[in-house]
């Protein structure tokens, strides 16, 4: 179904593309596979927004890429997903200052933190890698519904095969805390919540897609201990004894593929990997898609739920 694979980069996968005259919006847009995916997309001609938490970080990465591409039309936004209120003022300002979104990439996240909670009390990876995209995505769909080839792209992980959601406890209140279950469950929530959006905008022609990006080494380890680190890569091997891992460029092409590839055109609500749409498999630890992470009942309990806890109502 698409003639790239695991070791295809960004750059592979948008070769001989224009993207002139689309605006893609990315979250996480300085650093990691975020800020491939914005330099990829900028050198074929896309208008980029980056947002981030840090103007700082936001400004050094527009500088490196219009270093590499004088050309680039890249600018920023600050948006703090772990924050609802930043989440509001980044919308706002959003729609102030852009016409229209034709891409959104929800690619920012935080993985196997401490046990903690974001500004609005929500558990920290449930908060800031679901619900502030849950938010965002609400307040930018008056521009997503104005472009062309509308798709909004959720980075998820094969980690989210680690847990389902915890519908009746997804901040953690009645069990113990486990960063890699609340890293899983995060995962697995946005795959439901690539689910719900395809349920209620595919028909008006927004599709939504969840993304495996491969194992690559990025500032997402930052909260892992040296033995953490080592437990997760003996863990890794020894249920994938293939695994290697990709590149920053590699990691970054399947998000590029869901974002523009000519295949998807009319289809979403599904889970990509190694620019492919991944099967259903319920025990493989090399890939695939739980169904848990398909399924249509738990999307529609998670949206009610994640509405409930912004106090917005998305309509569709
Ligand atoms: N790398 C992998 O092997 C891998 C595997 C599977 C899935 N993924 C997924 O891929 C996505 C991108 O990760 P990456 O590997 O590129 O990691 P990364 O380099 O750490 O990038 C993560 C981005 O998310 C941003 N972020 C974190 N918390 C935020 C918040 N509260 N508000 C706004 N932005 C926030 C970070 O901003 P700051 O710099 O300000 O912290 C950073 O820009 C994540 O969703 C991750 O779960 C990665």
């Amino acid at each position: 179904m698409s003639d790239f694979g695991e070791s295809s980069t960004a750059d592979d996968v948008l070769a001989g593309q224009d993207l002139s005259g689309k605006t893609v919006f990315i979250t996480g847009g300085n650093s990691g596979l975020g800020r491939e995916t914005g330099r990829a997309m900028a050198a074929k001609g896309a208008h980029v927004v980056l947002a981030g938490r840090d103007q700082e970080k936001l400004n050094a990465a527009v500088t490196a890429i219009k270093a590499d591409h004088p050309e680039a039309q890249i600018e920023s936004i600050i948006c703090d997903l772990g924050a609802l209120e930043s989440v509001r003022a980044c919308g706002k300002e959003a729609r102030d200052r852009f016409d229209k979104i034709d891409v959104l990439i929800n690619n920012a996240g935080v993985m196997a933190t401490p046990k903690g909670a974001t500004n609005d009390g929500l558990e920290t990876q449930f908060g800031t890698n679901h619900i502030g995209h849950f938010l965002l995505t609400k307040h930018l769909m008056p521009l997503v519904e104005k472009g062309q080839d509308k798709r909004i792209v959720n980075l998820s992980s094969r980690g989210h095969h680690m847990a389902p959601v915890d519908l009746d406890d997804p901040n953690f209140e009645n069990r113990d805390y486990n960063e890699w279950v609340s890293y899983g469950q995060s995962k697995t929530a946005n795959i439901l919540f690539t689910v719900g959006l395809e349920q209620r905008f595919g028909g008006k022609g927004i599709h939504a897609y969840a993304v495996h990006p491969g194992g690559i080494r990025t500032n997402l380890s930052r909260h892992l201990s040296e033995d953490q680190s080592k437990a997760l890569i003996s863990r890794v091997t020894k249920s994938d004894p293939g695994f290697s891992w990709k590149t920053i460029p590699q990691g970054a092409a399947t998000q590029c593929w869901a974002a523009t590839a000519s295949e998807l055109r009319d289809r979403g609500g599904v889970y990509c990997e190694d620019c492919h749409v991944a099967e259903v498999d319920e025990t493989s630890s090399t890939g695939g898609v739980r169904s848990y992470a398909l399924d249509s009942a738990s999307a529609d309990r998670l949206w009610s739920m994640s509405e409930q806890m912004v106090g917005e109502s998305f309509t569709a």
